[in-house]
């Protein structure tokens, strides 16, 4: 049993906080959100995502949840979850993690050597540019890195079941410590150095990426050629070198990773001098994608709902989702839809306060005040909806969920 702190309760800090108090670590969250700390001393999750709430009150004897920075005493590992957005130039902005190391030499008196784990993507070279911050001010830590690999909708799940665990470090005392505390979780583990386990994750990310620009493009050829999709995905996915994940055709990928991480990726290949073909094509790709509903319902006349606004179910996250950049096509052909999500609205509202919609309801709403429907997002409440539901309107399936949908992606008109 470790003795660690958890530094940011955002999806990543608390989902890998939680996975090791379960594997009895004494785990501390130190947030400077005062508001997200009370919440979750309550049990209430600060987000949502299945099974966190439980797990909060499971490990509840495990965990510590604090904004008192006296904390960076009592133990010495650091797992850095706090947001490292990235800058115009490509570059990590590191003032939070800089933030975090101000408050560990004004907080920690203990002089004893500690690890400072980098839960956060970041480009290439940047857990080496956190080393020498912390050398420039003196401090007795050591930089690792450990990249994050869960997804929404299932992030704890993931957390306590990761496929693998990255470890990237500069030295065996490193090593050792990461492979004692994660050596219960019965997952492959890989050290590497700081450079690789950097580049795991954008390989990873922009892999999966690839996947679905690839199985989207074939959908666009198949509906112009009279194949179905879903059977030429069906075909391909008995090969064990293709695999069957990841190949759902539909209007593009969102998210908090795959936009992000493929454009960065592409431009740190630009700043290394080295040429970015593929990454590049996998990003226009999808933002051609991410307009295919809109593009296919703006031939007809008439209202327009939609139903999902979040990037995919089982989350309330609505950052780069195609609903934003399919309203906005809309909007500008003079459109306002009526829409709804069952856990998305708050924050589409919060993000997009320029995008012109109607909020409904519910999906019955959504129905009977349009003529054109678009499926965005395919929550199961919608995949329950049958034929009957949508009377006689237009609909137009983002995510090939409707066999009699008017417009398909992948399949394209109703014969
Ligand atoms: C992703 C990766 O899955 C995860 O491994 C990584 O660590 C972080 O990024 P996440 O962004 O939560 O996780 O969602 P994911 O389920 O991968 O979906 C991303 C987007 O791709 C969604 O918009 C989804 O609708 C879309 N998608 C996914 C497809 O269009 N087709 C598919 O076959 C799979």
């Amino acid at each position: 049993m470790a003795k660690l702190t958890i530094i940011g309760t955002g999806y990543v800090g608390l989902t890998t906080g939680l996975a090791l108090a379960k594997h009895k670590n004494k785990v501390t969250f130190l947030d400077v959100d005062q508001n997200k700390i009370d919440m979750l001393r309550n049990g209430k999750a600060p987000f949502f995502e299945e099974g966190i709430s439980e797990a909060i009150s499971n490990y509840e004897q495990f965990t510590t949840y604090t904004v008192d920075k006296d904390v960076y005493n009592d133990s010495d590992i650091f797992f850095v979850a706090v947001p490292t957005p990235e800058k115009e130039d490509g570059s990590s902005e590191l003032k939070y993690v800089n933030a975090v190391l101000d408050d560990i030499s004004k907080y920690r008196v203990n002089k004893d050597k500690f690890l400072l784990i980098i839960k956060s993507t970041v480009p290439v070279g940047t857990n080496k540019k956190i080393q020498d911050l912390l050398n420039s001010k003196d401090l007795n830590g050591e930089v690792a890195s450990n990249p994050e690999f869960l997804s929404q909708g299932t992030a704890l799940w993931d957390s306590l079941n990761p496929h693998r665990i990255i470890f990237g470090v500069q030295t065996k005392w490193a090593k050792d410590i990461l492979e004692s505390l994660f050596a219960s979780f019965g997952s492959p583990m890989i050290v590497m150095n700081l450079e690789s386990a950097e580049l795991v994750k954008y390989a990873s990310n922009a892999f999966q990426a690839l996947k679905i620009s690839f199985i989207n493009e074939m959908a666009n050829i198949s509906e112009s050629t009279g194949a179905n999709i879903g059977d030429v995905a069906a075909g391909m996915s008995y090969d064990p070198v293709i695999g069957n994940k990841f190949l759902r055709s539909g209007i593009g990928y969102g998210g908090s990773c795959f936009p992000k991480d493929t454009k960065s990726l592409a431009k740190q290949a630009k700043n290394a001098g080295v040429n970015s073909f593929i990454t590049d094509a996998i990003i226009k790709t999808n933002e051609s994608q991410v307009l295919r509903l809109s593009t296919e319902v703006l031939k007809y006349e008439g209202r327009v709902g939609i139903l999902g606004l979040t990037f995919k179910p089982g989350t309330d996250d609505t950052r780069e989702t195609p609903a934003h950049y399919i309203i906005k096509e809309l909007n500008k052909n003079g459109i306002v839809p009526i829409v709804y999500d069952p856990k998305g609205q708050d924050m589409y509202k919060r993000m997009f306060e320029d995008d012109r919609v109607i909020f409904a309801k519910d999906a019955r709403d959504v129905i009977a005040s349009s003529d054109n429907i678009l499926l965005v997002t395919e929550w199961q409440e919608f995949k329950d909806l049958k034929e009957k539901d949508f009377e006689d309107k237009k609909v137009f399936d983002g995510r090939r969920i409707y066999d009699f949908a008017f417009y398909q992606i992948g399949r394209g008109y109703k014969a």
